[in-house]
Parts: structure tokens; C-alpha cells; sequence
């Protein structure tokens, strides 16, 4: 129950535990055009170049910035927790000339703060945010800030790493131009893949660069030659994480997008009433509040790290520490694919009130189980 991993089902294990072949073979080449297909389902997209990225959320993140940026363009970029502030290094990073848009950590971007930068930008090639930042707990609102970005010429990248398939992710009908994700958030996977989605006009800014793209690993005019129909050798794709996502898709296409949208709101919902019980409110903005990833104030007098790690040795459940200025103050408790489970919430919700009540501070969990339910 923390920031991801998540817990992944038994047949995703399983694929992972299946027979090698070949990353040319024809099986796997066809596995390839289905994990497309599926992803392109999942991002609500029609994008055809639509592919897993090999390695984890952040390779995702640095193939965006890398193919999209060239030295002296100029980007925006929304920071308001750990993954704003990681994506304007990257860009930094790309030779980009980063404008960041900062706002407090657990409130959401605001579309005035960006019109505002945008204005004193002269010509911006890209505005990005973090739909979704795992380390706060907020959930930005995409559409009002990537109709700015279009409107000032720029292209839109959207960071879904924790929100896919946990809460509505539409990129076709946001305008989103370049989004990148991971696996072991809410598609329940393990870690090691970064699910990307290019739009017709963020490939064409790719395609007609001026330099060349400096990742030779994450250059997407090499690496459509072998995720496109010509099967080009670039790199040894891993196989087995493959195999993962494909079953990990599967099973989200099973369950319906829609209800794992609902169930992963449920789950969330019942857990904020249950701390409601206990005294303890989600510390992230109102209304804005993550359905995956929820932070709980830690309350006054109690020692947030010697709590995490009763839970996790006595209940075997962990739960992530808060990060820069919220460390110390909230836990992160995740609710993530499979994670996000009633039984959760609930054995969550047992083992914090015992613990509370052991160290002085009077829990009703009767209450706080009935208002879960
Ligand atoms: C919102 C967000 N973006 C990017 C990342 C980086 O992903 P990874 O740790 O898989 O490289 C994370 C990881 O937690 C994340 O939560």
C-alpha cells in the first residue's frame, strides 16, 4: 500500500515466469502489435505510435523531453511535488530553457499560473505538468492547461505515471501530445516499463529536428523502426517484462476501464471516511484529492516513522514516507491497481487505529470501519 509498487495479480507473474523467445520472433512481434493495441485502449488514443519505452516511468519522461526538446527551446513546466521538479531537470538536462510554475506541495497547477509564465515565454516549445504526483497526492485538471499550451504554439506533455488506469486519462480528447506512464502504478505490473503516446504532431516535431535527439536509447525515429511495421533490431527488448504488460493490460481491458476508475474511487472514498473516523484528514487539496495515492496527516504527537514501521513489521503492509516539505507530516498510502481493494482499506485501517491506540492517541475503529463501509 504504498507509492507503487503496486501488487500484481498471479497470471502476471506467471507470463513473466514463461519460456523465452526471440525479440524478432514472429510470436513476440505480434505480442508487440497487441501490447500497442492495448495501450492505445487504456490512453484512450488513436496515436499509432503508441509503445512501451524500456525501463521504468522515468525513461518515459526523459524519452518525451529528449525527442521533443533541442537545446534553446524554451519549456514550461508545472512543479508542485518531486515529479515536476524531476522533469524540469531532464528538460534542463535536453538544453531547454525551463520556466517552472511552482505552486505549494499538495495543491494542483492552477491554468492562471501558466497563461501567467506563458506570457513572459517568447516562443514555448512545450508545457508540461504532472497529472498525477505520487508524492503529494494531487491531481491536476488537464484540459484548461493543455488548450493554453496549444493556444501559445506549444505542444502539451502530461506525466500519467500514477494516474493511468487508476482515474480518467483521455488523450485524444485533452489534446495531450506526449504522455508517458509506468508499470507498476495501476496497470499493476512490476517496474520496467514506460508506456508512451505520441500525437501525428509531436512525432512530426521528432521527425524534423533540427540536431539530432542526444539519447541515442530513447531516439524515437530509431525506435519506431522496430515498434513500427519495419522490425529493425535497436535494442534487445525485455522480453519477459513484456510478456508482464501484456497480461497486466489484459486484465485492466477485462475489468473495464471504467469500473476500475470506480472501484479505485470507492476504495478511496471508504478510506477517507474511515480516517474522517479517526481524526485524520487527507492533507491534499480538496477536490482535487488522488484516488490512488492518498496522503494522511500524520497527527501531532506522533512519530510518522516508527508508525510505518510497526505497520509494516507487525501487518505486513507498508506505506511510503512523505518527501521534502512534507516528510514528517503525512503518510502515503496507496490504493493502486490491485492494491485498491476494500480488504485493504479495511486491514489498513485496523492495524493504524491499534497502532494509534498504543501510543496514546484514542481511535474508534468500530467507527472507523462503519464509515468505510
Ligand atoms: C508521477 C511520477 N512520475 C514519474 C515517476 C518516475 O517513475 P520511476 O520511478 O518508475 O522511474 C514516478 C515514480 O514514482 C511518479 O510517481
Amino acid at each position: 500500500m504504498g507509492p507503487g509498487p503496486s501488487n500484481v495479480a498471479p497470471s502476471v507473474l506467471e507470463a513473466m515466469s514463461r519460456g523465452l523467445v526471440g525479440h524478432l520472433d514472429p510470436v513476440f512481434v505480434k505480442m508487440m502489435e497487441e501490447i500497442k493495441a492495448m495501450l492505445r485502449q487504456v490512453f484512450l488514443t488513436t496515436n499509432e505510435m503508441t509503445f512501451p519505452v524500456s525501463g521504468t516511468g522515468s525513461a518515459g519522461m526523459e524519452f518525451c523531453c529528449a525527442n521533443l526538446l533541442e537545446p534553446g527551446d524554451e519549456a514550461v513546466i508545472g512543479i508542485n511535488g518531486v515529479f515536476g521538479a524531476r522533469m524540469a531537470e531532464v528538460a534542463e538536462r535536453c538544453g531547454a530553457k525551463v520556466t517552472r510554475v511552482e505552486t505549494p506541495w499538495g495543491r494542483i497547477i492552477e491554468p492562471q499560473q501558466i497563461a501567467d509564465a506563458l506570457r513572459k515565454v517568447s516562443r514555448p516549445k512545450l508545457v508540461a505538468i504532472v497529472h498525477a504526483e505520487t508524492s503529494t497526492g494531487a491531481l491536476t485538471p488537464v484540459e484548461a492547461i493543455s488548450n493554453l499550451a496549444h493556444d501559445a504554439g506549444a505542444l502539451f506533455l502530461l506525466d500519467t505515471v500514477t494516474s493511468l488506469a487508476g482515474c480518467p486519462v483521455r488523450i485524444d480528447e485533452w489534446q495531450v501530445d506526449a504522455v508517458y506512464s509506468g508499470t507498476q502504478k495501476c496497470l499493476s505490473c512490476p517496474p520496467g516499463l514506460a508506456p508512451v503516446s505520441l500525437s501525428p504532431r509531436a512525432l512530426d516535431a521528432a521527425t524534423r529536428r533540427k540536431s539530432k535527439v542526444q539519447s541515442w536509447y530513447l531516439d524515437v525515429n530509431l525506435l519506431a523502426a522496430y515498434w513500427g511495421q519495419d522490425r529493425v533490431y535497436h535494442h534487445t527488448a525485455p522480453i519477459s517484462m513484456n510478456y508482464a504488460l501484456h497480461e497486466a493490460l489484459r486484465l485492466v481491458l477485462d475489468e473495464d476501464l471504467e469500473h476500475r476508475w470506480r472501484r479505485h474511487e470507492q476504495n478511496h472514498l471508504a478510506l477517507k471516511a474511515g480516517l474522517k473516523a479517526l481524526g485524520l484528514p487527507i492533507a491534499s487539496q480538496e477536490g482535487h484529492q488522488l484516488w490512488q495515492l492518498n496522503a494522511v496527516t500524520v497527527p501531532d504527537g506522533i512519530d510518522e516513522a516508527a508508525v510505518r514501521k510497526r505497520l509494516l513489521a507487525e501487518f505486513n503492509i507498508e506505506v511510503g514516507a512523505g518527501l521534502g516539505p512534507l516528510k514528517g507530516k503525512i503518510w502515503r498510502v496507496g490504493l493502486m491497481g490491485e492494491t485498491s481493494s476494500k480488504a485493504n482499506v479495511n486491514a489498513f485501517l485496523s492495524a493504524l487505529a491499534q497502532i494509534l491506540n498504543d501510543s496514546g492517541r484514542k481511535s474508534d475503529l468500530a467507527a472507523a470501519l462503519e464509515a468505510a463501509a
